[in-house]
């Protein structure tokens, strides 16, 4: 059973019931996520946070996530900071960190290494990415966007049409994404990346197989015409064998204004997981877009907050209890959402 007491390891755990619960409470988080009100509900809770591998977006906003129910958060980065570094092993570690915390959403670089840690653990494990396999909130975070963005262009999930680009084949996010997808009827997925970093095959005929229309194309210009998301992904230059390697590929699909202008339908919403990479000869994303209202990134990354509180507040069980422990903010803060 997902949610009360559950991990969080795959997507695939996830059926349509299970996404149409979450977005129903991370609707109702909005006005904590967005400080008009506060919430306690979590209060005297502990989230251990274990990442080993660089985060911005899913560190924090786990954390923040968490701090908004009213949890605390302990916080390790780095192997080097934890006895890992001298030999423990992931299924002592857990055993250990689960009797300080009530959750733990880990990140590590290896596939499958969350679920070797959650067989170790006595609280809820929740997958921030395991190397190049999944990485199943920001999945949901996305599609929570498309959602919403759809939404606002009078479209639904079913029949999505949405162009993946970039780093397929190491991308975790593209990953999850896709399997997620599934859950819907009559999608259609252009996949955009050079060949050498296709989509894995098992992902494309899971799709395929799905009744799900998939078109694989090394050309950008042939898979952005006629979607209504593109989702553009970094290099995942952490994953290939040397900076060179990864250097061979970067910056081969870049979506600029000027392309977006004369081969995206009006309205095609952008999307990216983030970090984009803005060095010069990468530039996935250009930040000519920045002013485009379709550039949904900052929405996306926004978004990830709402969800991971949801998941929280479903796993620890106090969704409905959120309201009774909650009153307004003190302090006045202007609209920044
Ligand atoms: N999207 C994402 O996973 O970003 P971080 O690596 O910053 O967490």
């Amino acid at each position: 059973m997902l949610f009360p007491g559950s991990h969080l390891l795959s997507i695939s755990q996830f059926d349509r019931g299970a996404v149409d619960r979450l977005f129903e409470v991370a609707d109702r988080m909005r006005p904590y996520a967005h400080r008009e009100r506060v919430t306690r509900v979590l209060d005297g809770a502990i989230l251990g946070s274990m990442f080993f591998e660089p985060s911005t977006r899913t560190r924090i906003s786990f954390g923040s996530a968490f701090n908004l129910l009213g949890g605390e958060v302990r916080e390790t980065t780095g192997f080097e900071s934890t006895a890992i570094a001298k030999g423990e092993s992931l299924f002592d570690t857990a055993r250990v960190l689960s009797g300080y915390s009530d959750v733990i959403a880990m990140r590590h670089p290896a596939e499958g290494s969350v679920a070797e840690f959650a067989q170790g653990s006595r609280v809820p494990v929740i997958n921030g990415g395991d190397g190049a396999n999944e990485h199943p909130t920001q999945a949901l975070l996305d599609l929570y966007t498309i959602r919403s963005e759809l939404a606002d262009r009078g479209r639904t999930l079913d029949t999505l049409r949405v162009a993946m680009v970039g780093d397929l084949r190491y991308g975790r996010t593209v990953h999850s994404l896709s399997r997620l997808l599934q859950l819907f009827k009559g999608v259609k997925v252009n996949l955009v990346s050079p060949p050498e970093l296709k989509m894995p095959r098992e992902i494309v005929e899971e799709l395929a197989s799905g009744g799900h229309q998939v078109l694989e194309t090394d050309s950008l210009e042939v898979g952005i015409a006629d979607v209504d998301i593109v989702y553009s992904t970094r290099i995942q230059e952490e994953r290939f064998a040397s900076r060179a390697e990864a250097d061979l590929y970067r910056g081969r699909f870049r979506l600029n204004q000027v392309i977006y202008t004369a081969h995206c339908e009006p309205n095609t919403v952008i999307m990216h997981p983030l970090p984009r990479d803005s060095r010069e000869g990468a530039q996935e994303l250009d930040v000519d877009l920045n002013d485009n209202p379709n550039l949904a990134i900052f929405r996306q990354s926004d978004n990830g907050v709402l969800v991971r509180m949801a998941l929280f507040a479903l796993i620890l069980d106090v969704a409905e209890q959120i309201d009774d422990h909650s009153r307004r903010v003190n302090w006045y803060t202007e609209r920044r959402f």
